[in-house]
């Protein structure tokens, strides 16, 4: 069985800024930001993003292209299978990750349709919206099957099409609406919650939330780059490439707060925060537009999300894809569409956890806590805040002190001559060995004993 592969550098890039660009940008970074006290929250994410996250960035792309297989079987083909631990750790993660992005997904669809036929009052109604379980589980299936067509198409003629045209489409309509946004009234209030910071607001939980975010948004400590790494050819150069994802990643989060925050602060109101905050104040204010222009705007809105939302879950859905096809010769459009069926499956439970079911709407109480959290809310901290940095440290771990670090500097320097000996094979080795193994060791240390244990 031929191997897929990106046909072009371009289609790379792409792919995987598209794979970054999602739901984590649009729904939760804004949300995150309000609860974080603003400012303080974006540059924590910002440093994180720069600094700690973009030697993993590089790290999984090079493991990825240099065995050419997928998140597992990637360390087995470099002869260490007692690592591949943090392979399988990064599929089962991708599993739940998927699992309640695509009910969220389901709910941002559904909206696209409530949008265009004006229904603008549904922001009022949300915890029914939700709660209509039958509605959002079909949309989410909807979603999961069109994520699906485009995986079983394989890499060039599937994921690499895809986002072609949705990225350039996507950051075309960012930009009509951020233009729009800073002509509304009062949009300067919005922007200096957002751009001016607040020392005071900065301590570990903060900290952890920022860099959750950071892993989730980059899409990064999951294996996932190690697979759209292996799809790369030796030409590509990891180090720019690991850039200009990490530029159109931070970049569309940075400018969607540019779009919230003025939209939110001219409305007047009241930044509650929480994942319903998009859904909540977004309908009130295409309402305010008015009419026509309220639809159109409307509805552009939530197609934009729909777009970032599909190349993300399409490269969550290719990880165990390309897992199943590699190391079991399962036939691509066979595996794509059991895996798909079965993560739908365990996205139940989380569409009924928000408010339909008593079970999973009060899921699980911390030790320390004093309420219980839902069953989706669950698997986001598990997931992004727990895993996601933890997958992170062990593959920075596994780079400098198993694979070794002139290795690394081998394959990176494959695509990019002047790589050795420059400053950025310095930084990159230096945070690999001692920055990030120590600080998102730790932070990931205190905020899993914080989170769940209320130490
Ligand atoms: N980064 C995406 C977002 O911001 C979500 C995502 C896609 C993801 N693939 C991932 C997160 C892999 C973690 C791991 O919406």
């Amino acid at each position: 069985m031929k191997r897929g592969s990106f046909n072009s550098r371009l289609g790379f890039i792409l792919a995987a800024s598209g794979s970054a660009v999602g739901l984590g940008n649009i729904w939760k970074f804004p949300f995150e930001v309000s609860n974080g006290g603003g400012a303080a929250f974006l540059l924590m994410y910002l440093f994180f993003c720069f600094i700690l996250c973009f030697p993993v960035i590089v790290s999984e792309i090079a493991i990825g292209r240099n065995t050419k297989k997928n998140a597992i079987g990637a360390f087995n083909e470099m002869g260490k299978r007692k690592w591949n631990f943090i392979g399988k750790m990064g599929v089962l993660c991708g599993v739940l990750i998927l699992s309640f992005y695509t009910i969220v997904a389901g709910w941002v669809l559904g909206y696209v349709f409530e949008m265009v036929t004006g229904n603008f009052s549904i922001a009022d109604n949300f915890g029914n919206y939700v709660n209509n379980t039958t509605s959002v589980l079909l949309y989410a299936v909807l979603f999961m099957f069109l994520t699906a067509l485009i995986v079983s198409r394989g890499i060039e003629k599937g994921i690499e099409k895809a986002a072609k045209i949705l990225m350039p489409s996507l950051i075309f309509i960012i930009l009509s609406l951020i233009v729009y946004a800073l002509t509304l009234p009062n949009s300067i209030d919005g922007i200096i919650f957002y751009l001016v910071p607040d020392f005071s607001q900065i301590n570990l939980t903060v900290a952890g939330n920022a860099l959750g975010q950071a892993f989730f948004s980059l899409s990064l400590g999951m294996g996932m780059l190690i697979t759209y790494g292996s799809y790369i050819d030796d030409k590509n150069n990891i180090i720019s490439s690991a850039t200009l994802i990490t530029l159109t990643d931070v970049g569309i989060a940075f400018l969607s707060g540019l779009i919230i925050f003025p939209f939110v602060f001219s409305s007047g109101i009241e930044t509650e925060g929480g994942p319903g905050l998009i859904f909540q104040v977004f309908p009130q204010i295409f309402e305010n537009l008015g009419g026509t222009t309220g639809i159109i705007v409307g509805s552009t809105f939530f197609i934009l999300l729909s777009f970032a939302a599909i190349t993300s879950t399409v490269s969550l859905l290719e990880v165990p894809v390309s897992y199943l096809v590699d190391e079991y010769k399962i036939e691509r459009k066979f595996s794509v569409w059991i895996v798909a069926l079965v993560i739908l499956l365990i996205g139940i439970p989380s569409a009924y956890s928000q408010g339909k079911s008593e079970l999973f709407t009060n899921f699980i109480t911390y030790f320390g806590a004093d309420k219980p959290i839902d069953f989706m809310q669950f698997i986001i901290d598990v997931s992004n805040d727990t895993l996601l940095p933890f997958g992170g440290f062990l593959i920075t771990i596994y780079v400098a002190y198993v694979w070794k670090k002139n290795n690394l500097s081998d394959e990176i320097s494959k695509g990019n001559p002047y790589y050795k000996g420059s400053f950025m094979e310095k930084y990159i080795n230096f945070s690999v060995t001692f920055i990030c193994p120590l600080i998102l060791g730790s932070i990931f240390l205190l905020t899993f004993l914080n989170k769940f244990f209320g130490i």
